[in-house]
């Protein structure tokens, strides 16, 4: 015998999620047919939690901080539909989920242009030393005015490289192009359908690193980009040059990061992304004065992340109900 609840499908929702989102998916999967779960804490549950929560669950509404791999994964017994309300899809482990029939559902697009913003102000924040100039107004550190006081370095008429010309990329290189930037780029493949009056230049990793001003990683995080900014990506770099990285923290040795920055190899950094993430306060990267740190905040708009928390879960109800996911990671 088997009480209705038991053949209700099971919903988990990780976190909690914009209104309309969560709205829209109690409106389409109706509690005659589903139980949904949400975790009503404002922190997000462990990972130790959700392989317990995971058990017979057959949609899951994720973000990247919970991790879907390992023993969540072997947990997931009923599983159909990962939707994550993110891009990024490295917290997830996609070949598994393929290898289980486990659909994996993400938001890109909705995020690119309130993303490429959050690049541009994290670089011109950080060469042109925002975070120290307005300390400095509330530390009395700010005297009469000075020919060299807080001189920054220009982004207007730079050479930018960006690693990993995509969506976000490209959103970046339009606004570098109205910044007069001259804009190389390296990736997998040369892309032929960049507008022609960007001029951009598809070069080797090795020039990029060597000749640009400014390095901007806009990759995903995966096996080939993770630790690609180890200590002999910094060397290559000219002592001239800043550090802009917006994507994820395990792209970065951060060590090497501290040892550049402190030995002045580069000359300023800023970060949006760390490992680990929040990074301790008492973190030695914390010390440097030529970095500037962000949490995370690359698509933090109120409107972007309403357009992301609803197209996770339109993802996750269509994922459940039979329809095409607005955007699938895996085929
Ligand atoms: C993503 O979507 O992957 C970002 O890291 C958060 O917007």
């Amino acid at each position: 015998y088997m009480s209705s609840s038991d053949q209700k499908k099971k919903v988990l929702i990780t976190c909690t999620i914009p209104t309309v989102a969560s709205d829209y998916i109690h409106q389409r999967l109706p509690s005659s047919r589903y139980e949904i779960e949400q975790w009503p804490h404002e922190d997000t549950m462990s990972e130790e939690e959700l392989s317990k929560k995971i058990v017979d669950v057959e949609g899951l509404y994720c973000i990247l901080v919970n991790k879907v791999k390992g023993k969540v994964l072997d947990n997931a017994n009923k599983l159909k539909i990962v939707s994550t309300m993110s891009v990024g899809f490295d917290h997830i482990d996609v070949k598994e989920c393929t290898r289980r029939g486990i659909v994996v559902g993400n938001t890109p697009g909705v995020l690119t242009e309130t993303t490429a913003d959050l690049v541009l102000a994290l670089t011109l924040a950080t060469c042109r030393r925002i975070n120290e100039s307005a300390e400095a107004v509330k530390s009395g550190e700010w005297g009469a005015w000075k020919p060299e006081w807080m001189c920054g370095k220009d982004l207007h008429s730079s050479t930018v490289g960006i690693i990993g010309m995509g969506n976000i990329g490209r959103s970046v290189a339009r606004r570098l192009h109205a910044f007069n930037c001259k804009i190389l780029y390296t990736g997998k493949n040369e892309k032929r359908d960049l507008p022609s009056e960007w001029k951009a230049e598809y070069v080797d990793m090795n020039t990029l690193l060597s000749t640009s001003d400014f390095v901007l990683p806009q990759c995903p995080s995966n096996d080939e980009t993770r630790g690609m900014f180890s200590i002999d990506a910094f060397k290559k770099m000219k002592p001239s040059s800043v550090f802009i990285n917006t994507t994820r923290g395990d792209l970065v040795d951060q060590e090497a990061l501290y040892e550049a920055l402190d030995k002045k190899m580069i000359l300023a950094a800023g970060i949006d992304v760390t490992t680990p993430e929040p990074l301790p306060v008492d973190h030695k990267l914390l010390t440097l004065k030529n970095l500037t740190v962000l949490p995370h905040v690359g698509s933090a708009t109120m409107e972007t992340r309403g357009r992301m928390a609803l197209l996770a879960a339109e993802n996750l109800v269509n994922g459940l109900e039979g329809g095409e996911l607005r955007h699938r990671v895996n085929t």
